[in-house]
């Protein structure tokens, strides 16, 4: 593993705002070479320029640079100019990753309105990175620093070796690790079929595009008999047999789709999940439920099938919206609620961390939640005995709040858990107090915003959905409530008197 990563590039192209994010991933300490010149020069740069011109400076970012081969575990942005001297470059590459933020004079000049740059006060940005180029197009790591942030730091993130994988075994083996996704081949048979979310093909478009693929519409468009058939004729196209491979690679619908697809084609292929959500990570990618929707209604058809294998890349997620993202932690406080107290401590404690995608902390709750998944799953698979129902948590109102207000699955959720803990409070099953501490938790997590419209939403409404439900039995709804972290019970109840009492 290399002790640093080191940023160059032109002014603007992102060095620091890339490496706080890189070293926030990652738990590193960020250094910005310009800032510690500053702080030993005692004045800032346009000033060191002013008063001692550029070659003072360069000495002054010579001395810092040796300094820092020295640092571990520490993410680096230097000075644009710093790698036109080779010892320089030299040092900057010991025992590091030294990437160029690669990114056009116009993007540049848009980035850079805002800045004072005292280089530009002589030279045009033009100018200068002609003068450049040549030193940066030798470094060897190159990376397009016109996307994102996190996406450009989730490619620099792509040249560290990938970790030791971490395994949890069973008839649904997990794989777990960093960088995954770049040493794919080595789990998967010959020649599989893919199946990716198109954003996920965007993204990780040189990963796949010299493969098999089927390109699936984002989202729900996903999940419909249209889409069904032209995957049945992609596959009868290719002559797909049996004993061959399909591939499902990104969120929570891809997996649904893809499962229910591989579960069906000659009654059964051989079917792999590689979750790309935080929520398809800790939830939809795992414990072998798919579905199509039909007729207006989620999920209306679906198998019970077990992936093979599923492989957890948490990198992967880099490149999720924060909206998209942050989704994902209902279903993580769901399971912790459900039967992990001191993973639901664990979140509450680290908030902070995981909002800024800590690494560690994402692996803590990944492999936590799943471990809470995977023990009610391994002891009803098909939810004979009831335990699976336990799942459910949230999702009787989720499901309608997603519908009713279009929120993401996972926002729905969050609103569904409070408004069930809400009704445990007033039944008087759920401890009190349990209402304000996961009010607090989704609050943190940014998954509150929509709560004052649960409350504008008609009584009718909700209960027309509710009465939908696959959990309605003999008039009743088998209702999920929790009593404390870590007991959950099921109660048939009257839903008329369910969706007053929340709906108050
Ligand atoms: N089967 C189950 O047990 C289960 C459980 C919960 C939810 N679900 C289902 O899961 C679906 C929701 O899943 P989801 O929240 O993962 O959303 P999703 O699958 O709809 O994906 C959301 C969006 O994110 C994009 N995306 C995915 N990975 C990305 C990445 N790494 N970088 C950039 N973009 C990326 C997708 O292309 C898509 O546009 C719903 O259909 C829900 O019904 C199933």
């Amino acid at each position: 593993m290399p002790e640093r990563i080191v940023l160059t590039g032109m002014m603007c192209s992102g060095k620091s705002t890339v490496g706080k994010i890189l070293s926030q991933i990652l738990g590193w300490n960020f250094i910005d070479t310009d800032k510690l010149i500053e702080h030993q020069a005692g004045m800032t740069i346009p000033e060191i320029f002013d008063r001692y011109g550029e070659n003072t400076f360069r000495q002054l970012e010579k001395d810092v640079i040796k300094k820092i081969v020295s640092l571990k575990n520490t993410v680096v942005s230097t000075g644009g100019g710093a790698v036109i001297d080779r010892s320089n470059t030299e040092l900057l590459s010991y025992r590091s990753i030294l990437v160029y933020l690669k990114a056009s004079p116009e993007k540049l000049k848009e980035r850079c309105r805002s800045h004072t740059r005292p280089l530009l006060e002589k030279k045009s940005l033009n100018d200068i990175y002609r003068e450049r180029q040549n030193v940066y197009e030798r470094i060897p790591h190159q990376v397009n620093a016109e996307h994102q942030p996190f996406v450009v730091a989730q490619k620099i993130l792509y040249l560290l070796p990938p970790q030791n994988p971490v395994e949890i075994p069973g008839i649904e083996r997990i794989i777990f690790a960093r960088g995954l996704l770049k040493i794919i081949d080595q789990y998967l048979p010959e020649n599989p079929k893919f199946f990716l979310q198109r954003k996920v093909f965007e993204t990780f478009r040189s990963s796949f595009e010299k493969r098999d693929v089927f390109v699936l519409p984002d989202g729900e468009r996903a999940k419909t008999l249209k889409t069904f058939k032209r995957a049945l004729e992609f596959l009868m196209e290719r002559k797909v047999e049996r004993g061959d491979a399909i591939v499902s690679v990104g969120g929570g619908a891809a997996s649904d789709f893809t499962g229910f697809l591989s579960s069906v084609y000659k009654r059964g292929m051989r079917f792999f999940n590689i979750p790309t959500t935080l929520l398809s990570q800790v939830d939809a990618g795992i414990g072998g439920k798919n579905a199509l929707n039909f007729g207006g209604v989620k999920n209306v058809l679906g198998t019970f099938y077990h992936p093979e294998t599923v492989f957890i890349d948490p990198l992967t997620i880099l490149s999720l919206s924060n909206r998209a993202y942050r989704q994902g932690f209902a279903e993580v406080v769901k399971s912790a609620i459900i039967g992990d107290p001191d993973l639901l401590s664990f979140v509450e404690n680290n908030a902070g961390k995981l909002k800024l995608k800590n690494l560690e902390a994402l692996k803590k709750i990944i492999l936590e939640t799943i471990r809470v998944k995977l023990n009610i799953v391994n002891r009803d698979f098909r939810e004979s005995s009831g335990e699976r129902k336990l799942l459910n948590l949230g999702h009787t109102f989720g499901h309608a709040y997603e519908v009713l207000l279009n929120l993401y699955h996972g926002e729905a959720v969050a609103l569904g858990i409070l408004s069930s803990i809400r009704l445990g409070e007033r039944l008087g099953i759920t401890e009190p107090g349990l209402y304000r501490r996961i009010f607090e938790i989704f609050e943190e997590l940014d998954l509150t915003r929509d709560i004052h419209r649960v409350d504008l939403l008609n009584r009718d409404t909700v209960l027309k959905l509710i009465l939908q439900d696959k959990k309605m039995k003999g008039g009743k709804i088998e209702f999920v409530l929790p009593v404390k972290p870590g007991k959950v019970i099921i109660q048939p109840l009257d839903p008329y008197m369910v969706v007053r009492e929340v709906m108050k």
